[in-house]
């Protein structure tokens, strides 16, 4: 079928297969630009099928020719329908896995369940005994927990008052006034649920149950901070209480990591356009004002820049791992730069529907949602008819 974007909001019910098969073998490229890293050798990642994840997911194995056994949550294909954006990512990175002759085996299917976690943990028994280095990365507006039953939804609210923002609806390019009211108590607690690190902690909890885990393991998940211009919507609202949560669990699963010598770390990466970001209120107009400002000085990254700085730089350096005071790896370092916050903060302050165009990167913001469902990319033939139904090889 020829397929074209049919976007609803901040989301596109559409993806193309040949243009996700284009980003991921740019980011190949980008990796395999770079050089070898001498890092992880069996990888777990949840949540490896887009963003973070798919970068965490390549920057493993054409990096450091890891083995990747990844989990993600999609829709697969069917015939006249195409599948989400995140199966036809990982159909193309089996195919390249398979010629470049590293291991990589997919489980689609809800990571937080009981049943996903004992049929990855079999797989991983199965074909690589134990893994190094396990990868977090979900980004889900619900969960069903596992043992309670209870389907919890996590809303993007301000906690206390009521927040009225400036926002942008990035298809149109008008800025508004947005208000979101505050949350409830159960809005804390259900958002906690969802993308606080219980879940986080019951993967390595039965990782390490099985004897799953090699010595000297890590584990690492992804969190986010921001700006003062976002705090009262992310860091100070319900999702930044989650992510409290997540970074309080790091030390946690630390403690139960000791008698491997293993360690957990939560990095804070740099806030990015994708699914998880369209979907927040305000933090569409302050990214296309910081994409603006860090290309301008030539610091801006996407998700497999942040994760090859991530590996190379940090986790897998073979120097001894900074942190925060928090003991938070650091990745948004180049987007928190005071010169970088303050030329924001004033676009900020200015910025109207008639000087978006000019103070920000409206269309940088645009391109990058349209390619996350594989559409815009040069050297894609988008009136070409294409197969949808594609399968993912090594799909358990
Ligand atoms: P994303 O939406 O691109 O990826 C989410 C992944 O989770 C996908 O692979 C999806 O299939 C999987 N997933 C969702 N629900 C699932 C379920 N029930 N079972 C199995 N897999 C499931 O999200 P993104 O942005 O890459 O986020 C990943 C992490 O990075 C999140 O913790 C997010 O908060 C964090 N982060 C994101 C930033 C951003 O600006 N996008 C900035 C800093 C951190």
């Amino acid at each position: 079928m020829v397929i074209a974007p049919k976007i609803r909001g901040f989301i596109c019910l559409t993806a193309h297969p040949k243009g996700c098969e284009k980003s991921v073998l740019n980011q190949i490229e980008y990796t395999q630009s770079k050089g070898p890293i001498e890092g992880p050798k069996k990888v777990l990642i949840i949540g490896a099928s887009t963003g973070f994840g798919m970068a965490s997911r390549i920057t493993s194995a054409f990096g450091s020719n890891a083995a990747t056994i990844g989990v993600f949550f999609e829709k697969p294909p069917q015939d006249g329908k195409t599948a989400s954006p995140g199966w036809y990512n990982t159909a193309a990175f089996q195919d390249q896995a398979k010629k470049a002759g590293i291991y990589a085996k997919s489980i689609n299917g809800d990571a937080f369940s009981d049943d996903i976690k004992n049929k990855t943990i079999a797989l991983i028994k199965a074909d690589l005994g134990k893994v190094d280095l396990v990868i977090y990365s979900l980004a889900s507006p619900v969960r069903l927990h596992p043992k309670t039953g209870i389907l919890h939804r996590s809303v993007l609210k301000p906690i206390g008052t009521a927040l009225t923002n400036k926002t942008v609806d990035f298809h149109s390019g008008v800025v508004t006034n947005i208000s979101v009211d505050a949350c409830t108590e159960d809005d804390i607690t259900n958002t906690i649920a969802v993308m606080g690190g219980e879940d986080w902690e019951m993967w390595i909890d039965a990782l390490l149950k099985a004897d799953a885990l090699e010595n000297n393991a890590t584990v690492l998940a992804y969190s986010y901070i921001g700006p003062v211009l976002t705090e009262a919507v992310y860091r100070n609202g319900t999702i930044g209480r989650a992510k409290d949560d997540l970074e309080s669990t790091a030390f946690k699963i630390s403690d139960k990591l000791k008698h491997i010598h293993g360690q957990a770390f939560v990095s804070v990466n740099k806030a990015l356009v994708t699914q998880a970001s369209s979907a927040l209120p305000v933090i569409p107009l302050y990214i296309s004002l910081l994409y603006k400002t860090m290309k301008q000085k030539g610091t801006h990254e996407g998700c497999i820049e942040q994760i090859q700085r991530l590996f190379r730089d940090r986790v897998f350096s073979g120097n001894t791992l900074l942190t925060d005071e928090k003991g938070r790896i650091r990745v948004d370092d180049w987007e928190l730069e005071a010169e970088v916050q303050s030329e924001v903060a004033k676009s900020w302050a200015l910025t109207s529907t008639e000087n978006l165009a000019e103070l920000g990167d409206l269309e940088g913001y645009r391109s990058d949602f349209l390619n996350l469902f594989g559409f815009g990319f040069s050297g894609v033939d988008y009136l070409e008819d294409v197969n949808e139904n594609i399968p993912i090889d090594g799909l358990q």
